[in-house]
């Protein structure tokens, strides 16, 4: 994918990793052209691999001295070294990998807790006709309840074992644009966050309403 110039875009930096640790990976396929479309578009991208963030079945009893698994302590430190991160997620059953969950949990435990504040999109890929896009509503849910600014829109390749081009592109050009356009509205979102953060401090409570004190809430 051609790079274009940015002399308008302020740097923002995206990890990006794929929840899959299976070799041929739908959504690291996935996770690869978000990386390549973030960088096109002006991003500097930190690509991980799953395995460096892999952690023990979660148990409080092993919280002794003030204890961390490496790879709790790896995504923390990637985590708060970009300004947002982004997931391609298999589904399973409907709902997220359990080891993802596992990584989100001991990943919480440290203070301050990463993921607060920080600007997460939610990807997936899947052979199925959803394209695993149950299992981003499940993922959403912890990311939530830890104050993640969790993107609005998410982005669900279906029948992904057929979706790809040899080069990594969608073949669908419509869906291709869809993505393309996904995920330059999240990097302008987080470059708005990250360069002029006023703006977004400030908001009304209810639509159309004009701000009086009552309805006027500022962070
Ligand atoms: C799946 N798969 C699956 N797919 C889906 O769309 N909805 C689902 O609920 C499930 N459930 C499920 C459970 C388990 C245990 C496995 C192993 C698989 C299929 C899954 O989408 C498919 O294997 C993908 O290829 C997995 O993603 P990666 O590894 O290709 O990125």
């Amino acid at each position: 994918m051609e790079k274009q110039k940015h002399s308008s875009r302020e740097h923002t930096s995206f990890l990006i990793f794929s929840a899959s640790l299976r070799n041929g990976s739908l959504n690291t396929r996935l996770a690869k052209l978000a990386a390549t479309v973030i960088e096109k578009h002006g991003g500097t991208v930190d690509f991980a691999d799953m395995a460096d963030f892999d952690c023990p079945t979660f148990n409080q009893d092993l919280e002794v001295d003030n204890y961390h698994p490496e790879g709790a302590e790896e995504f923390r430190k990637r985590i708060l070294a970009n300004d947002a991160f982004i997931i391609s997620s298999p589904e399973y059953n409907g709902s997220m990998p359990g080891y993802l969950k596992n990584i989100i949990d001991w990943t919480s435990r440290f203070r301050p807790q990463p993921f607060h504040q920080h600007h997460a999109l939610l990807l997936s890929a899947s052979p199925s006709m959803a394209g695993g896009n149950r299992g981003l509503w499940a993922l959403r849910v912890p990311f939530e309840h830890l104050g993640t600014r969790v993107y609005p829109d998410m982005f669900s390749l279906a029948a992904a074992h057929e979706a790809f081009n040899e080069d990594g592109s969608l073949k669908n050009e419509t869906l291709a644009k869809r993505f393309e356009d996904n995920l330059v509205a999240f990097m302008n979102l987080v470059e708005a966050s990250k360069h002029y953060p006023c703006i977004k401090k400030a908001w009304v409570e209810f639509l159309g309403e004009k701000p009086t004190k009552e309805t006027e809430r500022v962070e």
